[in-house]
């Protein structure tokens, strides 16, 4: 990626090169995108990640000025490839002093300065509240090669600018709500991200329509609890002049001082109703959140994508109460028969976690028969991974990882195979696909995803991406549909 000459900024003399490699989920990818376009408007030269297929090489080269890393702390997994790369960036300083080294993300949140003492050779760290100092605080390394933080404890993390460097022309992240009120006892997030806190309705709105107006027709709505949004009951009146001045705020019109506060079904009905937007979907829910109110928007409005990403994380009760997941499997189960008969098409996704403290053969088994009988369209299956500091960090990690990986394994093939029925049972059908881009791999094939949201590659021109059209369902390869155009 280059920049123009006018966009380059007088206070960066030659122009530096930077990288960014993202770690874990959807937020974090969006807010990768914030860095890199604020980046790229103070007139940085922005290129990819070079370092992954150099990760078990010993002379790494490193393509970048200033390499960051935009990570994730879910799982140990996910913290021990920033901490390889980082034993590797610091060796490869050795020999090129000149390298700023910088860590965004999670791990920042949850270890904070403590970082700068295990590796000496970072040199900046930036919390998720903070992001829009990232390049002061690279200009300040640069300057005076001394190590700097800033990491911000509370507020919002999310960022709206129109220099976001958007990777979709078509599809953008929208998040609408960071943090997390539930304490499940394994999860690290409320942590990381703090508590719940949302935007506004009206500054989402209004970001949906200047997506909108740059050619964007769908948008994923993004929160670590997206359905327990609670927009700001009284909206701040746009400043003059401020804003998209073509964009309507009808929507908004008599939900002004005093008349209550948006929650997400309601923003939902409220996104629908922007022309030109084809397509919203939105992740992840918690079950608590999911209510008969949801469904019953979802039903009436075939804007809002089909699959619903929905974690159960065991099947047993006894280990859902550990997990303090607020739901017991019953309970869980009529929440998806309700919503399964409210919106008949829908596809619902989930999460489990296997061999969490304390989960016996019994436990497990429970998880097993609770797959068989939900049959979800799909499901990530991860084993446990102790976080310091989170409630079950005071449970024994008791699960040997031997067994750990043998339920991982069994829970895995059960889902895959229940998966493989449910889309075989689609062949056959013409359904509403987006076209999401020509195929890398094969010349002449493009790449869509149905409502709700499954991978079908179709013969067709490359002029099509970007639309929506009909596509027969012809047979499953891999978990994804082949299929053919049926309409233009
Ligand atoms: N609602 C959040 C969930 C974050 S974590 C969001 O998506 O933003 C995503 C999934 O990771 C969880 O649903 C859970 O299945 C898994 N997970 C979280 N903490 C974990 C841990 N300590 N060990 C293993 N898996 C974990
Ligand atoms: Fe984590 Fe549970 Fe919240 S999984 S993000 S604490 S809903």
């Amino acid at each position: 990626m280059s920049n123009s000459p006018e966009k380059t900024a007088p206070n960066v003399p030659k122009k530096l090169v930077v990288s960014i490699a993202t770690f874990g989920c959807q937020m974090n990818a969006y807010d990768s995108e914030v860095a890199e376009g604020l980046l790229s408007h103070q007139g940085y030269e922005l290129v990819p990640d070079a370092l992954e297929s150099e990760a078990h090489s010993r002379n790494v080269r490193v393509n970048a000025d200033v390499f960051l890393m935009n990570t994730c702390s879910v799982r140990e997994h996910a913290e021990d490839r920033v901490y390889g790369r980082l034993g590797m960036l610091s060796k490869y300083k050795e020999t090129h002093p000149d390298l700023i080294i910088g860590l965004m993300g999670c791990m920042v949140e949850e270890h904070r300065e403590k970082l700068f003492r295990r590796f000496p050779a970072l040199d900046l760290m930036v919390g998720t509240r903070n992001i829009k100092e990232l390049p002061e605080l690279i200009e300040e390394v640069r300057k005076n090669r001394r190590q700097v933080a800033k990491i911000r404890h509370d507020g919002i993390s999310i960022e709206y600018t129109d220099q976001i460097s958007r990777k979709g022309r078509f599809h953008a992240w929208l998040p609408i709500m960071t943090g997390c009120n539930k304490v499940c006892t394994f999860c690290i997030v409320p942590i990381t991200r703090g508590s719940e806190v949302s935007m506004p309705a009206r500054d989402v709105y209004r970001e949906a329509s200047r997506l909108v107006s740059e050619g964007v027709k769908w948008i994923t709505l993004l929160g670590q609890n997206v359905n327990s949004y609670d927009g700001n009951p009284h909206p701040t009146p746009l400043p003059e002049g401020e804003g998209v001045s073509s964009i309507s705020l009808a929507p908004l019109a008599g939900r002004g001082q005093g008349e209550g506060k948006f929650n997400f079904p309601e923003l939902l009905q409220m996104l629908c109703e922007i022309e030109g937007l084809e397509k919203i979907s939105f992740t992840t829910s918690h079950p608590q959140d999911a209510t008969p109110e949801l469904y019953e928007v979802i039903a009436r409005n075939p804007k809002l994508s089909r699959r619903f990403h929905l974690p159960l994380q065991s099947g047993s009760d006894r280990m859902l109460k550990r997990m303090k997941r607020l739901h017991t499997y019953a309970e869980f189960k009529e929440k998806i028969d309700r919503m399964r008969q409210m919106i008949p098409d829908v596809s619902i996704t989930t999460d489990i976690i296997a061999g969490f403290s304390g989960e016996t053969d019994e436990d497990h088994e429970a998880t097993c028969r609770a797959l068989r009988e939900l049959r979800f369209d799909s499901g990530y299956v991860y084993k446990y991974s102790l976080r310091p500091e989170t409630p079950a960090a005071n449970l024994p990690d008791d699960v040997p990882m031997v067994i750990k990986e043998k339920r991982n394994n069994e829970l895995f093939q059960i889902q895959k195979q229940i998966e493989i029925e449910n889309l075989n049972k689609l062949v056959g059908r013409v359904v509403e696909t987006f076209v999401e881009q020509a195929s890398d791999w094969t010349p002449g094939k493009l790449i869509g995803r149905t409502y709700d949201e499954h991978k079908v590659v179709f013969p067709g021109d490359e002029r099509l991406v970007g639309q929506f059209l009909r596509v027969r369902l012809d047979e499953v390869q891999n978990l994804t549909f082949l299929g053919t155009l049926r309409e233009y």
